[in-house]
């Protein structure tokens, strides 16, 4: 299936990416001097000069290193491949050129958690050589912004670098020193992991993004950026340096980790840096990184918040496929779209309306476009935009990927010619045919045929067991949200997530982009359905969640019964899922964190905490001069507890303005979710 059309980025499109403020200066350096004391190499800054890379080939062998306000981020470390035919490119170089330049530009996203997005960087270019025959070209781009560092090689065309098979790449990142760390485990198929928290030297190996906080206080951020036709990167121990990790990209079946063709460009690997944790959530890096939209017309590009059939098939009070507890039935799906209409929701989501359920985990399972008998698929769309609502579509694909490229295009013409404008799709269970994973090339070059094809269609996507985001909406805002994380749905299933879970996402899994976490739980402990599972967490919690944890997409996950007359789904109904302005309050990662966000002159602040009861402060000098505001506070109560007494919740009203400071008592596993609308 054809992936790589382009959809017409015209000039037009880039104006529309906003302001170009400048591109100031190009410098041509030769072999360049000596910046940092001790250090020969070419070294570049960011634009307020804090971070520093400094470029050097010792014997040969590229190396990079960082620095912050001169403290050491990463020691020198060395960069390198090899392939499976070709000779290794890691030693033996020479610099034939180094270029700097610097960038500065301030573009709007289509959505997004702040309304304009600076990029402003400073950028090496250096050109290596091998000094020996065949003299083959690599070329290492890095870019300083004053958030981060990002470096991307790229290989030119070349006669004795053509078709290649990269065996491995070898870009180390040595630190310099035994960082507190929270990770998950490196699994080329999934994310839904807990994290670790302890020493860097404790790492074997993990998935990105790796979070981690240095004894001087800075906090760093390893992962990528522009993940578009390579595999995903894992990062290893290297072997004899405990504090030093080494990239370990996904294999391929055959064993090879990327096939290419020279001209050819890495994704960026990324290292952000900020004095404290709320400095990761704020950093666009990741989106900076990525290319400027490939979709010309994006009006049909809208956020939005969805309730759907989905929550109570986990809790099996529903099941996917036919019987008598069938959640997708036609009558169902009309419910739930007259509780959307009546409550302001745009969108439904329904799961389990095709064939194929019956048969789980086989090949060839689904065709996409079959509803069951009782469930009328163009009756329900037209039901639902008479009254208003979007359906989001749903496509499990249970692994089966060329069963899904075989039948995409029809499946898509379906949604489009019913104007369904989202789906939602699913990669559970191994990938067919067995031995590809979710997270080498082949499925990366997959994922993105579909983000490519949905724009195409006009649709948008929301990806469960996704390849991690990489900051592709910039390229392709119709790629929503996705999954990637152990979202609520394990509190179905086994033991679920503790209250510190959440507590690091912001920090460690959304610095790559926005999760489908499905919060908004109100039945915590959902007795009547599954006695042994429940929420760890309390209601106002869960509010909160719908502020802390960005999604564009966002759902309000629970049974529509539980939320039928709760005061409490006033904060559901007014809460925006795009917003202007996005500011961190406090936080310390696995612990607790606060942020508030604005869309137009309202505010809204969310705020949790781990298993520990605590109070915090939200300072309210973020709202506009001069004006009042009615802070409608939902709030765990002086008995709220997540584990005796989850649901116990007050919600009160009271007059703020910039000057004053809220008190917010969280309970353990508590949470707390302020609505501030100017006083009119
Ligand atoms: C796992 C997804 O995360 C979940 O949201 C979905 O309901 C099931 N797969 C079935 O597709
Ligand atoms: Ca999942």
């Amino acid at each position: 299936m054809a992936g790589s059309t382009r959809l017409g980025l015209c000039d037009s499109c880039r104006r529309l990416i906003g302001k170009v403020f400048t591109l100031v200066l190009t410098i041509l350096l030769l072999n360049g001097g000596c910046m940092r004391p001790g250090v020969e190499g070419i070294t570049v800054s960011s634009p307020d000069s804090r971070l520093e890379v400094v470029f050097t080939l010792i014997d040969g062998v590229p190396h990079y290193e960082v620095g912050y306000d001169r403290a050491d981020i990463v020691l020198p470390s060395s960069m390198g491949f090899t392939f499976r035919r070709e000779p290794p490119m890691k030693t033996g170089f020479t610099v034939e050129r180094s270029v700097t330049r610097t960038f500065d530009e301030t573009w709007t996203p289509v959505w997004g958690q702040r309304s304009e997005i600076r990029n402003h960087y400073n950028e090496l270019a250096v050109s290596l050589r091998e000094e020996k025959q065949p003299g083959r070209r690599m070329d290492i781009i890095f870019r300083v912004f004053d958030d981060g560092v990002g470096f991307r090689y790229e290989f030119p065309d070349q006669a004795d670098l053509k078709d290649f098979e990269m065996m491995s790449e070898e870009t180390q990142f040595t630190f310099a020193g035994d960082h507190t760390a929270w990770w998950t485990p490196a699994d080329f198929d999934s994310y839904e992991h807990l994290y670790t928290e302890g020493p860097l030297h404790r790492i074997k190996a993990a998935n990105t993004p790796i979070t981690m906080k240095t004894e001087d206080g800075l906090y760093l951020a390893i992962h990528e950026a522009d993940l578009t036709d390579y595999a995903g990167m894992t990062l290893s121990r290297m072997k004899g340096e405990v504090l030093g990790l080494v990239s370990s990209l996904v294999p391929w079946p055959d064993g090879s980790r990327v096939k290419g063709t020279t001209p050819f460009k890495t994704p960026w690997r990324t290292i952000q840096v900020a004095t404290w944790p709320g400095g990761l959530v704020e950093s666009s890096l990741i989106l900076n990184l990525n290319g400027p939209p490939m979709i010309e017309d994006t009006s049909w590009i809208k956020p939005m918040k969805y309730i759907g059939i989905w929550w109570g098939m986990h809790i099996d009070k529903y099941t996917w496929h036919t019987g008598d507890r069938h959640g997708a039935t036609t009558n169902n799906a009309m419910r739930y779209i007259d509780f959307a209409a009546r409550h302001g929701i745009q969108a439904v989501l329904i799961e389990g309306w095709n064939t194929g359920w019956d048969r789980w985990g086989q090949e060839g399972a689904y065709d996409h476009v079959t509803p069951y008998p009782d469930f009328d698929l163009k009756q329900v769309v037209e039901y639902a935009h008479g009254r208003g609502v979007a359906i989001i579509g749903h496509h499990e694909t249970g692994g089966d990927v060329p069963g899904y490229e075989k039948r995409l295009d029809e499946a898509f013409t379906l949604y489009r010619d019913l104007g369904i404008p989202a789906v939602k799709t699913g990669y559970a269970g191994a990938i067919f045919p067995r031995g590809y994973h979710h997270h080498g090339q082949w499925m990366v070059r997959h994922y993105r045929m579909v983000v490519e094809q949905a724009a195409r269609y006009g649709l948008m996507l929301d990806v469960h067991e996704p390849i991690k985001d990489t900051g592709i909406s910039r390229t392709y805002p119709n790629m929503m949200t996705r999954e990637g994380a152990r979202g609520t749905e394990y509190n179905a299933w086994e033991s679920g997530n503790p209250p510190e879970h959440m507590t690091i996402l912001p920090f460690t899994r959304m610095v790559a982009g926005p999760l489908d976490f499905t919060s908004g739980i109100f039945d915590i402990t959902f007795d009547e359905y599954k006695p042994g599972n429940r929420v760890h967490a309390t209601l106002a919690n869960q509010l909160a969640l719908m502020v802390v944890l960005y999604s564009p997409v966002q759902m309000a996950a629970d049974l529509i019964e539980n939320y039928d007359g709760h005061p409490a789904f006033a904060f559901i109904e007014t809460v925006p899922v795009d917003w202007d302005e996005t500011r961190v309050v406090n936080g310390e990662i696995g612990d607790y964190v606060t942020i508030a966000r604005r869309s137009g002159a309202e505010w809204f602040v969310g705020s949790i905490t781990d298993e520990n009861a605590r109070v915090l402060s939200v300072d309210l000098k973020f709202l506009a001069p001069g004006t009042t505001y009615i802070a409608r506070i939902y709030a765990d109560t002086p008995d709220t507890d997540f584990r005796t007494n989850p649901t116990a919740h007050e919600i009160r009203e009271q007059e703020v303005t910039r000057e004053d400071v809220l008190t917010m008592e969280l309970a353990p596993g508590g949470g707390q979710a302020i609505a501030l609308m100017p006083k009119t």
